[in-house]
């Protein structure tokens, strides 16, 4: 279980979006040996010496299973692929919106996970779950998004338990806002993609396992670690 990033061979899901696309700028920088940028439209994605687009819907069973078969040599799973309705329980107008967040945000990780475990058993891997710090706690106007983080931080926290006496690492990156499409009708304080990219690899290569990404993330963080309901409280008061 090596923390460092330098001849290793990573997946990246959802390699289209902003924060992927800032991760494998500096996975590269860091000196991994290849990288499986792998998405469900790769016709956007260009092969060059290191990068080799995979296709991957992350909802597919048969997809995630091709993709383990042909990155067999993978030593990190990066799972970022994500989605955010942006909308509260209460004005969505059903299911819809919840049901895709779960299947994207939190069954998507458990089944490329399920997928790659053998492979990262075999290569002494590791898995990286970017996940929010909206995953500790509630935002109501995102509730659903906010549910779907929370279910995939219990996934990484069963994950660590039962892969780490395998020798899989299991690691958390927990950002704050970052400037993407996914937070465009947001007006609050956004981060870089680039800048988190750096913070959830610097945490990485440290060897922690709860990756606070940002100010915010930190500073959420420290408020729930203090007072749990007054966080609560701040964010339901929007
Ligand atoms: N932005 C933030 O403030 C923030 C904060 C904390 C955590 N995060 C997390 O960071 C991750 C990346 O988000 P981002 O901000 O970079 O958003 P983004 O630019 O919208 O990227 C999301 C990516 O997920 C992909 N995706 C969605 N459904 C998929 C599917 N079924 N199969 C494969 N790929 C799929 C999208 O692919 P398409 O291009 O094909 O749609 C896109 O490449 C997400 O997990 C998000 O929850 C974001």
């Amino acid at each position: 279980m090596s923390a460092s990033i330098k001849d290793s061979v990573v997946v990246v899901t959802g390699a289209t979006g902003a924060i992927a696309t800032a991760l494998i700028a500096e996975l590269l920088a860091r000196g991994a040996a290849k990288i499986y940028a792998a998405a469900r439209d790769v016709s956007g994605l260009a092969a060059t010496g290191k990068i080799v687009p995979l296709k991957l819907d992350v909802t597919s069973d048969a997809d995630a299973a091709a993709a383990a078969l042909q990155a067999s040599d993978a030593t990190l799973l990066i799972n970022n692929a994500g989605v955010n309705h942006n909308t509260a329980f209460m004005l969505a107008p059903d299911l819809a919106f919840a049901k895709e967040e779960i299947e994207i945000n939190y069954l998507a990780p458990l089944r490329l996970t399920r997928a790659f475990a053998p492979v990262l058993i075999r290569n002494h891997g590791a898995v990286l779950n970017i996940l929010t710090i909206l995953a500790r706690v509630n935002l109501p106007l995102m509730g659903s998004y906010c549910a779907s983080k929370a279910a995939a931080l219990s996934l990484t926290q069963g994950l660590r338990g039962e892969l780490t006496p395998k020798g899989v690492r299991i690691v958390g990156a927990l950002p704050g806002a970052v400037d993407t499409r996914m937070t465009a009708g947001l007006p609050i304080p956004k981060m870089t993609p680039a800048d988190a990219a750096k913070e959830i690899l610097d945490g990485y290569e440290a060897g922690e396992e709860d990756i606070y990404v940002g100010d915010m993330a930190k500073g959420l963080a420290a408020g729930l670690a203090q007072d749990h309901k007054a966080v609560e409280k701040q964010l339901a008061s929007g």
